[in-house]
């Protein structure tokens, strides 16, 4: 109905404000698009050397997620609430605004997922750290907390998540091949380097 349609506009819009490119031109840092990875995540803003600009874009596109999940929430209900993250996650991974070319999703991800299930996304935090403090990868703690987010949300007895989160995770996924690429070939660049 139409207040699907609403909230899937409102948060499309939202998830798409791409907070690694604000910050990147705040601080001055230069181009993501020719650093690192070339993406536009908080994971690339690290690697210009500043981690304040990182924090930043890690806690605003993450707050932009979890915003806009819990604004739907509160106006239109659950459904309302899961259009609502589902589309905030496609807009910072296709933004209007860069021509469709945005980020992999991790921090919306987690984002959404701490506000639609504080459990399960502490959960996923958890794994990501963990995952990325033994890898010193952050694709492979991203792509550990997407394939085992729909596991902890079954471990929480939030089976009504499954469908969104099995979605995610194929969206993580999809949007790491690069990262997976290198991985397997040994070459994807650890956090603090360059
Ligand atoms: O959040 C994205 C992260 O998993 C990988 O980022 O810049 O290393 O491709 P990057």
């Amino acid at each position: 109905p139409a207040i699907l349609l609403l909230w899937a506009a409102i948060g499309y819009l939202a998830g798409s404000v791409p907070f690694g490119i604000v910050f990147a031109w705040v601080f001055r840092l230069g181009d993501l698009r020719q650093i690192g990875s070339g993406n536009i995540g908080a994971t690339n803003v690290l690697r210009t050397g500043n981690r304040l600009a990182a924090l930043l874009t890690l806690v605003m596109d993450s707050g932009k997620g979890a915003f806009v999940t819990l604004a739907a929430l509160g106006a239109a209900g659950w459904d309302a609430a899961q259009v609502a993250a589902l589309f905030s996650f496609l807009g910072h991974c296709f933004p209007v605004w860069l021509r469709f070319r945005g980020g992999k999703g991790v921090a919306t991800f987690l984002g959404i997922l701490i506000a639609l299930s504080p459990a399960t996304g502490a959960a996923a935090c958890a794994t990501w750290l963990v995952a990325a403090g033994l890898t010193r990868y952050s694709s492979a703690g991203a792509l550990a907390a997407a394939v085992l987010a729909p596991i902890w949300a079954i471990t929480m007895a939030r089976g009504d998540l499954l469908m969104l989160l099995v979605a995610l995770a194929f969206l993580v996924l999809w949007r790491h091949q690069g990262n997976i690429t290198r991985l397997m070939a040994g070459t994807e660049p650890r956090i603090g380097r360059k």
